[in-house]
């Protein structure tokens, strides 16, 4: 019995550093990847490019929707099209509610 609470145990520590290690790839990928759309869309997703669409504020399901029409090659740019290529549907998401939030907005 002892030994099965042991083996128990021992998955659970395997399974528990496993979920731990994902999501800290997930974090780094994620914030490499955003500091590009940052670059371009601006740290709260507004900016002064005329070319660049403003994201802040947007609502997250249309910008989740946009990203993958352009994965999806349904929508074409130049460079969306190859930006949300580098996308997981997970970063999708993450992303528009990070300029649906906007950091600088009030
Ligand atoms: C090199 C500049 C550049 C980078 C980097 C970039 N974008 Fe874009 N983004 C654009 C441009 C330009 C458009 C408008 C494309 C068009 O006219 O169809 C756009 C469009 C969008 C749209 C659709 C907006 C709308 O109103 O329909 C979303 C959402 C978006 N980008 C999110 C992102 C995310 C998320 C990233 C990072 C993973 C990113 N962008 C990286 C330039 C960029």
């Amino acid at each position: 019995m002892s030994v099965l609470k042991n083996k128990i145990a021992a998955l659970v520590v395997i399974s528990a550093s496993m979920v731990g290690f994902c999501s800290q790839a997930f974090a780094e990928d994620y914030q490499k990847l955003l500091n590009m759309c940052i670059a371009c869309h601006g740290v709260d997703g507004s900016n002064e490019f005329d070319s660049i669409p403003n994201l802040k504020g947007q609502n997250v399901q249309y910008m989740v929707g946009q990203l993958k029409n352009f994965k999806a090659d349904k929508r074409q740019d130049q460079t969306m099209s190859k930006v949300a290529k580098l996308l997981t549907q997970e970063q999708m998401q993450a992303m528009a509610v990070y300029f649906n939030t906007g950091k600088e907005q009030d």
